[in-house]
């Protein structure tokens, strides 16, 4: 806890996480508060790109499928981030965006309740989860249909028509936090599945997928994982799954014998099947890079220091901004939030833009949230300090009051 600038250098260079910084490229002046969103350039991706084009893919050409081991990225790279999450070694896959992995993780789970019409999940669920579910719902016709509960309602809704339980472990716009191992037992005492969106937690704190009894999971390369816009995505299939689930994304890359090249589909074994097409190897290559960065660290200590981020900013707002009618959407409670704060305001847009052109980089979700990112790998004490007397001079002075603050860009 600080009350100067100074106390928070203190804490910096008291940080045991402090190192890690080092491992990314950020620009000098910058307070970036969305890795949330997009994590910032690994240090290393550079020259791995640089020698995966130039010698692999422009010395060794087609060759580097089998020479350079292109062909096992999805499972080598997936292992990785079973790390991550607490899974076994072959249950997780990187692989495709998010959506797709939903749209196949959902049809797989939907294939072990056929007896079953509903598919669960609650109402500010970041918008693809629920578009991917209500198309697969219509896809599959039968009944199915996608119901949607408010956010604590959740566990009181499971019941003996539930099929799947879809839901997203950190909420986007509020940061609150589900507790994945509680609804994870209800949802199995009714009878139902899980499909966890962990978009917003993986490598952000410790999870354990595997003691959680998770069914299944996705989430992003690109936010807490750092492995560049568009990274591709991973996938968690329980190992109990996957010999009975079947995805409805039936690719070449997830048949038996790929190289066969049969008439008629037959699944691979075990967590392959699960795979699609060609995976993008440029930037499968970037995605290695940015998880290799979180396996270096503790995730508890990872966890730990976002919280004591998060005090620390709960606390400046507390001292300096009190009178601008800041609301505070994220739980104070630790255990009930993720690693990012929102903040409500009327004038949420403009005070975002304002703080960018400050050099203080959050983001900003319609109607009206304000959100604020801590990746405790680069997010140091002191960009916590500045980043809210930045934001406390923009209020004060109702700098963020200009006609060129309020021009929406396409991306907010
Ligand atoms: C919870 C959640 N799921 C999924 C996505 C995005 O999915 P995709 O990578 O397919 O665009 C996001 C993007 O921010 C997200 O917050």
């Amino acid at each position: 806890v600080a009350t100067n600038r100074e106390q928070c250098v203190e804490l910096d260079r008291r940080d045991r996480l402090a190192a890690a910084r080092e491992g990314f490229c950020l620009p000098d002046g910058i307070v970036y508060l969305d890795g949330n969103s997009l994590g910032p350039p690994p240090r290393t991706v550079a020259a791995r790109l640089q020698d995966l084009v130039g010698r692999e893919w422009g010395q060794d050409l087609i060759g580097s499928w089998n020479l350079h081991g292109w062909i096992d990225a999805p499972v080598r790279i997936g292992d990785k981030i079973a790390q991550l999450i607490g899974g076994v070694p072959g249950t997780v896959l990187a692989c495709d965006s998010t959506s797709v992995n939903l749209f196949k993780l959902l049809g797989a789970a939907l294939s072990l309740r056929t007896d079953r019409a509903v598919l669960l999940s609650e109402r500010t669920n970041f918008p693809t989860d629920l578009y991917v579910a209500e198309g697969i719902a219509r896809l599959l016709g039968g009944g199915r249909r996608l119901e949607l509960v408010d956010w604590d309602e959740i566990e009181a809704a499971i019941d003996g028509d539930t099929a799947v339980v879809l839901l997203t472990h950190v909420n986007y716009r509020t940061g609150a936090m589900y507790d994945l191992a509680a609804i994870t037992a209800r949802a199995h005492a009714a009878g139902a599945l899980t499909v966890w969106d962990l978009a917003h937690s993986a490598g952000a704190m410790p999870i354990d997928v595997a003691s959680a009894g998770v069914d299944f999971a996705v989430g992003c390369g690109y936010k807490y994982l750092n492995g560049g816009p568009g990274a591709p995505a991973f996938l968690y299939v329980a190992p109990a799954h996957q010999a009975t689930a079947h995805q409805p994304l039936q690719g070449w890359f997830g048949h038996a014998a790929p190289f066969a090249f049969e008439t008629s589909y037959r699944p691979a074994a075990g967590i392959a099947q699960f795979l699609c097409g060609t995976a993008p190897i440029l930037a499968m290559a970037a995605l290695e890079c940015g998880i290799d960065c979180a396996l270096d660290y503790d995730l508890s200590a990872v966890r730990e220091k976002s919280q004591n981020l998060i005090d620390l900013f709960v606390e400046r707002l507390d001292a300096r901004c009190g009178a601008h009618g800041l609301g505070l959407v994220t739980p104070r409670e630790r255990d009930k939030r993720g690693s990012q704060l929102c903040l409500s305001h009327s004038e949420g847009y403009p005070v975002i833009q304002a703080l960018v052109e400050r050099g203080v980089i959050g983001d900003f979700r319609a109607p009206d949230i304000m959100r604020f990112g801590f990746a405790p790998l680069y997010v140091r004490y002191v960009d916590v300090w500045d980043a809210v007397e930045a934001l406390a001079s923009i209020l004060d002075t109702r700098a963020w009051d200009h006609p060129r603050y309020r021009r929406r860009a396409a991306v907010t």
